[in-house]
């Protein structure tokens, strides 16, 4: 019998994103096939982070009851590299579980900002998907649009503000970027504390809603256009998916646009000549490349109606519920579900 590789599968975690990562999971953790991969699943407990062996079904994670319903027992990262694993407690005392690699499905802050995966490096666990630098760099708006810079690539004209900051004369330099704009918390994810501001008396309460969530906020030109997506799998060889596009009635990809697409619509592949997919594709491998991305990435552009990219951001961990944008894009240029699962349990 052939050896089968053990894969920890983080969900859960103390994030705004805490229910997204379990319906994210559940789909993933179905999809794995267990003739090839053994799997260990790590719960993050929503409000006290703690990390707990869960032992049950993908459907009780989906429906979250898996930590009243499910056998859960605490775990810790085994801090020596020996174990490549975990730690916890039976009434004999300590035992370890080893594991060849871990695969975090959590979603924004503590968990797809870099946080988990300096723990599980610093444990010797090898991560799946992107590591600590590039998780961290691609959840600060502000940083990543500074690298996208220094490619040569475009990114909104942007502000950013700390407290303690002069409203006054924040309305003064609000008015240089123009109105319509974005105000967003620095590190953010699902628009959790995003605003479009249209008019000047809107700005500082939209202001305070983003800190909020986070102590730097970015004030944002509105790009023109709609967002395009590109879906990126793999390290050195890079495979991207179909291009896809999000079309807006009105307002922005909010919350609940996202996740109930009421008023908008996603179209995959994107309604945008061959050609200009192409580029966009090109300008989302550099992208990834010079974020320092791993193994898998979602990584979002606007395009505007004068043909130009700009980037908006790279989801680290993107959303790989079935009718997530990651696996439609992926579906698109002929991947299920289950392969792409494969190729990205493949990387590591
Ligand atoms: N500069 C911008 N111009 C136009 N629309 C924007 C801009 N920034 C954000 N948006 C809109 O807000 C949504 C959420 O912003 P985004 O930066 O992607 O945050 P999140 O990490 O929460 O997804 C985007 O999908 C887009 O619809
Ligand atoms: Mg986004």
């Amino acid at each position: 019998m052939k050896d089968k590789k053990k894969i920890a599968v983080f969900f859960g975690g103390c994030s705004t994103e805490y229910e997204v990562s379990l319906q994210s999971a559940a789909a993933v953790i179905a999809h794995i096939d267990t003739e090839k991969y053994e799997t260990v699943f790590i719960g993050l407990d929503g409000k006290t982070g703690e990390w707990l062996w869960y032992r049950g079904t993908p459907e009780l994670i989906e429906k979250d009851r898996w930590r009243r319903e499910g056998a859960c027992v605490p775990v810790y990262p085994a801090m020596d590299r020996s174990v490549s694993g975990f730690v916890y407690w039976e009434a004999q005392g300590m035992k370890t579980i080893s594991v060849d690699a871990a695969l975090p499905i959590l979603h924004g802050k503590n968990g797809e900002d870099g946080t988990l995966q300096g723990v599980l490096e610093l444990a010797g666990i090898p991560v799946i998907g992107c590591g600590l630098l590039s998780s961290a760099l691609c959840m600060d708006k502000e940083l990543a649009h500074r690298i996208a810079q220094m490619e040569g690539i475009r990114t909104a004209e942007s502000l950013t503000v700390q407290k303690p900051y002069d409203g006054e004369k924040l309305k003064l330099e609000a008015q240089k970027i123009g109105y319509p704009l974005f105000v967003k918390p620095v590190k953010s994810g699902s628009s959790f504390g995003i605003t479009k501001v249209s008019a000047q008396e809107q700005l500082l309460p939209a202001v305070e809603t983003a800190f909020a969530h986070d102590d730097r906020v970015v004030l944002e030109q509105e790009i023109r256009g709609f967002e395009v997506g590109c879906a990126v799998c793999g390290t050195e060889e890079l495979f991207i998916g179909a291009v896809d596009e999000i079309e807006l009635s009105d307002g922005f990809f909010d919350y609940t646009e996202k996740y109930t697409l009421k008023t908008s619509k996603i179209h995959v592949p994107a309604r945008i000549s061959g050609e200009k997919a192409e580029e966009i594709k090109r300008t989302a491998a550099v992208l990834y490349r010079a974020l320092g991305c791993s193994g898998f990435a979602r990584v979002d552009m606007f395009l505007t109606p004068d043909g130009e990219i700009y980037f908006n951001e790279i989801n680290t961990i993107p959303g790989f519920t079935t009718h997530s944008r990651y696996p439609g894009m992926m579906k698109a240029a002929g991947i299920s579900f289950a392969e792409l699962v494969e190729r990205i349990l493949e990387t590591a």
